[in-house]
């Protein structure tokens, strides 16, 4: 898709040379549960679950440490990923840093099998995970512990009120939540001051500004963490209807929008970032991570890669600077395409509230 609007822009943007290091910070939350974070973080899912083939356990680890040695201090995982494999691989990779950086790890299934097996928010079931995920992670605190799914047996109040408790022990420091209504946030912010909510957001997806999730999370001092920035590597234009997904460890295989049909109905926004980013020496992957970036200055993305260069030329995202009026136009245009599609299964989505 042309998009006339932006080449007719006039107004060159600003880009500073490719990052070696990322030294711009944002902050997370609020007061005693404030964190500051480099302005992108690393979701390191990807280094062992759902996203294809699995790099060599030495090859993720050199990338977590370059990714820390370039400046990023904040470090995404989960119990669930694996299941526990990236944890452990997380733990291992940022032993020699520990205190330097700050790490993210999510509660909240349970696990069987070796598999994901329903939702588990109750009390005794976040202790474990707490006490598991501190031994894999080889560190005596976990620096934000979100619950991954709300249970709908739970009430939130315990859950936040559990992670008091851990917060008391000095176990945890800070409380996060993912995927959650306004409503949740609000009842969970009562009981334990939330420091991050982490939902999928980019620019294919933007639901946590229509119903009202980024507003809450200003309102209330929260930081926003959007997950799966790149919409799961769709918008760095790398993948195609031809693209054949690694199925045994990528759920994008059954994922209703990678579908083929869906991937090429999606493609014109593959062609605006493309355009966009032309026009000023950035990759789709470049532009739409700056998009989420220009959106709050509280928001702290966290793209998964396995790949050095790409960890390199997501960083460089914090020093691009792009004009009000080239973003207006591009949200101009943005706006005039729809997206085919689910982002999820239907039991996945039964379990998300945006
Ligand atoms: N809270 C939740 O429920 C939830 C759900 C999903 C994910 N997450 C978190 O969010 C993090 C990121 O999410 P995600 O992995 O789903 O999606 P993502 O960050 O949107 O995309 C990751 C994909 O994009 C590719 N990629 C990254 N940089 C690239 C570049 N510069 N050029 C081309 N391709 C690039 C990666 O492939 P390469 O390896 O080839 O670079 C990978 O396949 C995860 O690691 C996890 O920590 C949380």
């Amino acid at each position: 898709m042309a998009s006339p609007t932006l080449a007719a822009s006039g107004e060159a943007s600003n880009r500073t040379s490719p990052a070696t290091s990322i030294t711009k910070r944002r902050t997370l939350g609020n007061g005693k549960h404030a964190l500051e974070v480099s302005a992108l973080g690393l979701g390191c899912m990807g280094m062992s679950y759902h996203r294809g083939r699995i790099p060599d356990k030495s090859v993720s680890i050199a990338l977590i440490r370059k990714a820390y040695e370039s400046g990023v201090n904040f470090f995404d995982t989960a119990e669930v990923y694996g299941p526990y494999t990236n944890e452990t691989l997380v733990g291992e990779a940022i032993q020699p840093f520990r205190k330097d950086i700050l790490v993210s790890t999510k509660f909240g299934f349970n696990i069987e099998n070796n598999q994901m097996a329903g939702l588990n928010g109750r009390p005794e079931q976040i202790r474990k995970v707490a006490e598991e995920s501190l031994k894999r992670l080889r560190t005596d605190v976990l620096d934000l512990f979100y619950q991954h799914r709300q249970d709908p047996n739970v009430p939130i109040e315990d859950v936040a009120g559990t992670v008091k408790d851990l917060i008391a022990e000095g176990k945890v420091r800070n409380f996060g939540l993912s995927e959650v209504s306004v409503e949740t946030i609000r009842r969970a912010h009562a009981v334990q001051p939330v420091t991050a909510v982490q939902s999928e957001f980019h620019l294919m997806w933007h639901r946590v500004i229509e119903n009202g999730v980024l507003a809450a999370c200003e309102e209330l001092g929260i930081g926003f963490v959007p997950y799966s920035p790149i919409n799961r590597g769709f918008l760095s234009g790398m993948l195609n209807p031809q693209t054949k997904f690694f199925a045994e460890n990528d759920n994008r295989a059954g994922l209703p929008r990678f579908q083929p049909d869906a991937m090429a109905a999606n493609w014109p926004f593959i062609e605006l970032l493309t355009d966009f980013g032309h026009q000023r020496g950035l990759t789709p992957t470049q532009v739409s991570l700056a998009w989420l970036m220009k959106q709050k200055p509280y928001i702290v993305s966290i793209p998964g890669t396995t790949k050095a260069a790409h960890l390199m030329e997501n960083l460089a995202v914090a020093d691009i600077t792009i004009s009000d009026a080239d973003w207006k136009a591009f949200d101009d245009a943005l706006g005039k395409l729809t997206v085919e599609g689910d982002r999820y299964t239907q039991t996945e989505r039964s379990r998300v509230q945006n």
